[in-house]
């Protein structure tokens, strides 16, 4: 019953605190859903990805009853987060899903989504990966001239395909996560909307959908509603468009004093944009999104062990049995992910620098202010649901980590950690 309560807050326009369904500190330990983390890394080894259910669930809702009255369609991006016990949770609970690869949609079918709840954005792939698609009867979004015409040319009005623009607008985390913007190479700018038109006219295309995906991280709900008037705009001409898709890129906390999307606020603005369209144009479109993070990322964390403290004359390194193989968004994007040492949380506050193991300079947090850190104690990055597995590698012949969910209280595994034959796997010798 508690769950249900803490779902819920959110949608009563209180402002969630941040990482509202964080692990729990209880009798000098964390825990999360009353198991003791130090048990649960214990019980698994480490490095260790681990994935709360409840706050998976809760996000999820929380879309669903923010945009309520637009019947949202949500389409979890998968690329955030792809384990198959992910996928079902999430499907379980009302969700679809968006596919960047033909692979994908196929984990996602494996899953048991119907191909009507998926939906295939990709880029730069070829008409082969497309018809692909096609055969395995999910949503077609093209993001470029030269496929829309090909798809033209190759089913005419047999099979309808949604387009993703590319707005021009620069919004989200950094310009490596902002995909709208006129030098990105994402959608098919607003400008070429002439060619749209005269292909679908040519090729008798059937657009059912239009497509915005503007970047990560988008604090600012007015940018979300430049998309709404440009896509209502648009959505006047293309008649048979069911669905207008604003892709995902809602901001959750990585740190305290982040500031995130206002979702209460989006969700009256965009619901009332959607009736005042439906109602003066009779039409019944459909308001698609394709959260990632928003789902996932405050779900996640990874546990890592401390290997070695390193005392050098000015920094303190604390070398974790992790790296940017595990998780590459602090090297990649300077991206910060909070850490906690969860095997001390009373010891005294020192400034530490903490690295991976990998043949590269692999900071993974800078000066950070940490509970006294002993060699063997667990270390914790937060917000490690979104981009962390599923970006990692085998990079130093390094294992990859296993996942666990934990669920009605209980820590299940989920991906076993790879093992040195799966490093071997699929090579050839022939020497
Ligand atoms: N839809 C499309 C078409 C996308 O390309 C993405 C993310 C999403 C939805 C989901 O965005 P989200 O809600 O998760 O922000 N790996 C990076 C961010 C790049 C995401 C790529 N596309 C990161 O770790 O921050």
């Amino acid at each position: 019953m508690d769950f249900f309560i803490l779902v819920y807050l959110p949608q009563v326009g209180m402002s969630r605190p941040y990482l509202f369904f964080d692990m729990q500190l209880h009798n000098s330990y964390y825990q999360l859903q009353g198991l003791a983390i130090t048990d649960i890394c214990n019980q698994f080894g480490t490095p260790l990805y681990v994935y709360d259910a409840n706050t998976i669930v809760a996000q999820l809702k929380t879309l669903q009853t923010t945009f309520a009255e637009s019947h949202v369609k949500v389409k979890y991006a998968a690329k955030a987060l792809t384990n198959i016990s992910v996928l079902k949770l999430l499907k379980k609970n009302g969700s679809g899903i968006d596919v960047v690869s033909v692979n994908e949609a196929r984990l996602a079918l494996h899953a048991g989504f119907d191909p009507k709840d998926i939906m295939f954005t990709s880029n730069s792939v070829g008409i082969d990966e497309i018809a692909e698609a096609v055969d395995l009867g999910v949503y077609i979004n093209l993001d470029n001239l030269s496929i829309l015409e090909q798809f033209g040319k190759k089913y005419g009005s047999s099979y309808p395909c949604c387009v993703r623009l590319n707005p021009s607008i620069m919004a989200g985390g950094n310009l490596k996560i902002s995909t709208g913007h006129s030098q990105s190479k994402f959608g098919i700018p607003v400008e070429q909307m002439d060619q749209i038109k005269a292909l679908v006219t040519h090729y008798n295309i059937v657009i059912n959908g239009l497509h915005i995906h503007t970047g990560s991280e988008i604090k600012d709900v007015d940018v979300f509603m430049k998309m709404a008037d440009i896509l209502f705009d648009l959505a006047v001409d293309f008649t048979h468009v069911k669905f207008l898709d604003f892709g995902g890129g809602f901001k959750v906390a990585y740190k305290k004093e982040d500031a995130v999307t206002d979702m209460p606020k989006l969700g009256q603005r965009l619901n009332t944009a959607f009736a005042d369209f439906n109602q003066k144009h009779n039409r019944n479109l459909e308001l698609w999104i394709e959260p990632g993070k928003f789902i996932v990322s405050e779900a996640g964390y990874l546990f890592t062990k401390v290997n070695i403290v390193k005392k050098n004359p000015t920094i303190t390194f604390l070398g974790v049995d992790s790296g940017l193989n595990h998780l590459i968004r602090p090297m990649m994007y300077d991206a910060y992910h909070e850490i906690v040492n969860v095997s001390n949380p009373t010891g005294k506050e020192q400034t530490y620098t903490v690295v991976g193991n990998i043949c590269e300079t692999d900071t993974l947090g800078a000066d950070r202010s940490l509970n006294e850190v002993r060699e063997g104690d667990i270390l914790a990055f937060k917000n490690g649901g979104a981009y962390g597995f599923s970006m990692a590698s085998t990079y130093n012949s390094r294992f990859l980590p296993a996942e666990v969910l934990v669920i009605n209280g209980e820590a299940k595994l989920i991906r076993q950690r790879t093992t040195f034959e799966d490093l071997l796997h699929g090579q050839i010798d022939v020497i």
